[in-house]
């Protein structure tokens, strides 16, 4: 495939997962050129142009922006926070993308589209989109890689746990006893820029993508425990009282709903999954949880010796 232009990669700053901003810095890595996009101009702008990226402003809901920053790049990342009109950019995207040429268009997704069916879809807004989405995606004959992980580390399992886990030596989560498999966002990253870098293989495959080991919660706070040297448990809290607690955080009503979904696919078991993706696409196992928060430590109340 003839290299032609920069790679664009949108959701560019990073806010939860920053695939895009990973991505970025992967890229650049390896000596390619990186058209970066952000929502504005702040100091995560600044850093990516500092890291060698051409930083452009856009808002993907625009087609006139979207137009300005894909034009003279072959290759794309889509991937944009969680949002109501999700399924809106990724069309915007794709008609721009028909409309200027692309050889690969690497779009994020979500692993519960690998379950879903017209009969049987979610009570999410944000996995509808991603399901709709792939399909439009698959109509317009773009060249497209898609990329489905299962829920990242960042969130419920770094951000949302955090403060419990530092204060109390607890993972509150209303997840019962479901297994799950988180994967890190940095191994999605990886994913994604390995595509980037070469996309024909690529082109038309749909990977999943979670950490190395399925287990319930009280194996996932074994993990806390060895990483951090201290006793982290796992406390199931009615699924009530965490979305009484995850309304006072003030997120949009389509991040609530998604969250509460997930949320009650833990419980019924839904997030029991093993996918290979990161290691057959990068050639290196998948992060555990375990490393995740050694990695973290500092976030957890930090590690005992
Ligand atoms: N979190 C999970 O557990 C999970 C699991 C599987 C799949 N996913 C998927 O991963 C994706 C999210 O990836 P991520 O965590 O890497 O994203 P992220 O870091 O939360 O957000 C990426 C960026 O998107 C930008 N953005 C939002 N709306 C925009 C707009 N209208 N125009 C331009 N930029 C915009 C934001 O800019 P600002 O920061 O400036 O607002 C943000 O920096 C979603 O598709 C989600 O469904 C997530």
């Amino acid at each position: 495939m003839a290299d032609n232009g920069s790679i664009l990669v949108t959701g560019a700053a990073g806010q939860l997962g920053a695939v895009g901003r990973t991505v970025t810095g992967l890229l650049l890595d390896r000596g390619l050129p990186v058209r970066a996009m952000v929502r504005r101009e702040d100091d995560r702008a600044a850093a990516l142009r500092a890291a060698g990226a051409e930083v452009v402003v856009g808002d993907l809901f625009d087609p006139a922006d979207v137009y300005r920053v894909l034009n003279g790049c072959r290759r794309v990342y889509f991937g944009m926070s969680v949002s109501a009109g999700y399924l809106e950019a990724t069309m915007t995207m794709a008609v721009v993308a028909r409309e200027l040429g692309v050889d690969a268009l690497v779009n994020m997704s979500q692993m519960t589209v690998s379950q879903m069916s017209i009969q049987d879809t979610t009570q999410s807004p944000q996995q509808r989109q991603h399901w709709l989405g792939e399909q439009a995606l698959a109509w317009s004959g773009l060249p497209v890689v898609t990329i489905r992980p299962t829920v990242f580390l960042e969130g419920f399992f770094l951000r949302f746990v955090a403060p419990t886990v530092r204060d109390r030596g607890r993972i509150e989560v209303p997840f019962g006893r479901g297994k799950t498999s988180p994967v890190a966002a940095g191994d999605v990253a990886r994913v994604v820029a390995t595509v980037l870098a070469d996309p024909g293989p690529h082109v038309g495959r749909i990977y999943e993508l979670t950490g190395p080991r399925s287990q319930d919660m009280q194996g996932v706070a074994r993990e806390y425990s060895d990483a951090l040297n201290r006793e982290v448990t796992y406390s199931d809290v009615p699924l009530e009282d965490w979305e009484r607690e995850l309304r006072k955080q003030g997120f949009p009503e389509h991040v609530n709903r998604h969250l509460l979904t997930m949320a009650e696919l833990h419980r019924a078991g839904r997030y029991d999954r093993l996918a290979d993706g990161v290691e057959r696409v990068t050639g290196r196992p998948a992060m555990s949880v375990r490393e995740f928060v050694s990695l973290h430590a500092d976030e957890f109340g930090g590690r005992r010796t």
